[in-house]
């Protein structure tokens, strides 16, 4: 099931996360349309501000990749040293859903997981409703 596979890569990529600051590591795991999956994790900055989330480090990164098209994205957060399953489910920040709209738009699937099979599944427009962006295509 794509659902379990995707949480999975975030799992995996949320142990690439930098954070020596807030020690909550978070990862994400995006879907390509052709079934592709771009890691992106949490990158802080001892500037905090310099500092970018695991969501939108996946969404740069697969554009960079030349991909454009996307199906859902998985996202884990917790503090570093805590175990599996996390204590809670990470759902992506505000700059990260208008990010994650302008590039995947309103039917993007939004898994946020506390484990491989603990999961909760949104449509980017229950996370996001009236979002800005329409109006400028
Ligand atoms: N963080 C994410 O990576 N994604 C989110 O959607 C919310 C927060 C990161 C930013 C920062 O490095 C740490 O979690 C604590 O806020």
């Amino acid at each position: 099931m794509y659902r379990t596979e995707l949480i999975h890569e975030a799992i995996l990529a949320r142990k690439k996360a930098y954070c020596p600051y807030s020690h909550f590591a978070v990862g994400a795991a995006l879907l390509g349309e052709n079934g592709k999956v771009y890691h992106g994790c949490n990158v802080e900055n001892a500037s905090y501000g310099a500092g970018n989330c695991a969501e939108r480090t996946a969404v740069y990164s697969a554009i960079a990749q030349g991909e454009r098209k996307f199906t859902a994205i998985a996202v884990v957060g917790g503090y570093e040293a805590h175990p599996l399953p996390f204590e809670t489910y990470a759902f992506p920040c505000g700059v990260c859903r208008q990010v994650l709209w302008e590039l995947g738009g309103p039917n993007l699937h939004i898994i946020v997981a506390k484990s491989e099979d603990d999961y909760q599944e949104y449509k980017l427009s229950e996370l996001l409703p009236k979002a800005f962006g329409d109006q400028m295509k």
